[in-house]
């Protein structure tokens, strides 16, 4: 029988989305090594009694109160009453913070997982960090939070496991490592006429040609804001300034990130577009666990492509290295104009051609100062929403 300290206690925060549902599959072929100890989600009551049904943690929460009051209802109805339900944004961060939890799953999508991944690392929890809002929003004040706490974060979005998995001893510092290399497979429109963009619907924006995931991140992909974001992530995880963070597009997916080195060597992560690959990888850290993927085929894989970046269609990524150099809570402004303008998008409110002019306006207006604490990065990303929305309804007009 394995002791309980040989077990890992998880909280999923965002168990029922796209990353939360991968990583709920890896820990139930382990469930030797992992315990799902509390999950959380944001409104979905039927979709987390179902994920209480199956992995019995003893708490969720809902962020929604009273989806979160519908939640115990339904628990109770179902002989689970003994689950115990918390609400709202500080529910979800009691359970990021919770003593009897070794391990959180930061998968919250955007700006409303910034409070439970800060609760987690405040509580120097291990932190298998997916939420990339976190380190865009407030980057420096969550990794000092972390120095500070000794909280251990373990990249989950695939460039950064890919990374982190070449560098040498995790230290991107190293006086070895010349630059890190992002991989974008380009999305669905990398090869589309610009001249057409402005007719792209929703449904088009979020079939991603390589990957299944949520929808915000789908529509970020086609614009290619997800990679400017994750060269801020990269910026702030590995400590390395924008010049020495590039981005590449490989179309086949399969390469995720490079590191090259002072001697002319790049190593590379090579795997299937399957989550559930990273996301292994940071549970077993620093040991490796069966993902439930198996190894590429190369050979019938055939090729691996990669070339530049083309700015004039991808504008947002030259928006998010723009906001990286001005530095200040810039990126923060950035995050929260890309999510209005990516939700009007959504809501057919403006079209896909112009979610880059909307987050420009946003970042024209005085850059402010970097948020240090939950606090000042809601004060932030509350004006810039203010900016962004006025932006996307002048638009309309
Ligand atoms: N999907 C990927 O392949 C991928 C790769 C790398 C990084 N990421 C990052 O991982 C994060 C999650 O992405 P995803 O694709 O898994 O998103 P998703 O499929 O849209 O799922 C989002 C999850 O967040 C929950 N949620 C929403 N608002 C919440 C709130 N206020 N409090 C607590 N939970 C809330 C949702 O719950 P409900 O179902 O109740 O709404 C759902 O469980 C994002 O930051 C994304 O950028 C994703």
């Amino acid at each position: 029988m394995v002791a309980e300290r040989d077990v890992t206690r998880l909280a999923v925060l965002g168990a029922t989305g796209s990353i939360g549902t991968n990583t709920l599959d890896v820990a139930a072929r382990h469930p030797e090594t992992f315990r799902v100890r509390a999950v959380a989600a944001g409104r979905d009551v039927e979709g987390l009694l179902a994920i209480c049904q199956r992995y019995r943690p003893d708490r969720a929460a809902l962020a929604d109160e009273a989806a979160a009051a519908r939640l115990r209802d339904r628990l109770a109805a179902e002989g689970l009453g003994d689950v115990e339900v918390s609400a709202g944004e500080a529910g979800v961060a009691a359970l990021a913070a919770d003593a009897e939890v070794d391990a959180v799953v930061t998968a919250v999508v955007g700006a409303a997982g910034l409070a439970s991944s800060l609760a987690a690392c405040e509580a120097g929890k291990t932190i298998l960090l997916a939420n990339k809002e976190t380190l865009v929003v407030a980057g420096a004040a969550f990794m000092e939070t972390a120095r500070r706490s000794g909280a251990r974060i373990v990249p989950v979005d695939s460039e950064h496991n890919a990374v982190f998995q070449g560098l040498p001893g995790d230290k991107a510092t190293s006086p070895d490592v010349e630059r890190i290399l992002l991989t974008a497979s380009g999305g669905p429109f990398r090869d589309r006429d610009p001249g057409t963009l402005a007719a792209i619907t929703p449904e088009e924006a979020v079939a991603h040609p390589n990957w299944s995931m949520g929808q915000k991140i789908s529509v970020d992909s086609a614009t290619m804001m997800n990679k400017g974001l994750e060269v801020i992530e990269a910026c702030h995880l590995f400590d390395l300034p924008p010049e020495r963070v590039d981005v590449v597009i490989h179309r086949q997916s399969l390469v995720h990130a490079l590191v090259g080195y002072r001697d002319g060597s790049y190593l590379a992560q090579v795997g299937s577009p399957d989550m559930r690959v990273p996301i292994a990888y940071a549970m077993g850290y620093p040991g490796r666990i069966a993902s439930g993927v198996e190894l590429i085929d190369l050979a019938a894989a055939g090729r691996l492509d990669f070339e530049a970046v083309d700015e004039r269609r991808f504008p947002c990524l030259r928006l998010a290295y723009q906001a990286l150099r001005a530095g200040g809570g810039a990126c923060a402004v950035l995050n929260a104009a890309n999510e209005v303008a990516v939700g009007a998008f959504l809501d057919r409110r403006l079209r896909f051609d112009r979610i880059a002019a909307v987050i420009e306006e946003a970042l024209a207006a005085e850059t402010p100062p970097p948020p240090g604490d939950l606090a000042s990065a809601g004060a932030i990303d509350a004006q810039a929403r203010r900016a962004a929305e006025a932006a996307v309804a002048r638009t309309e007009g």
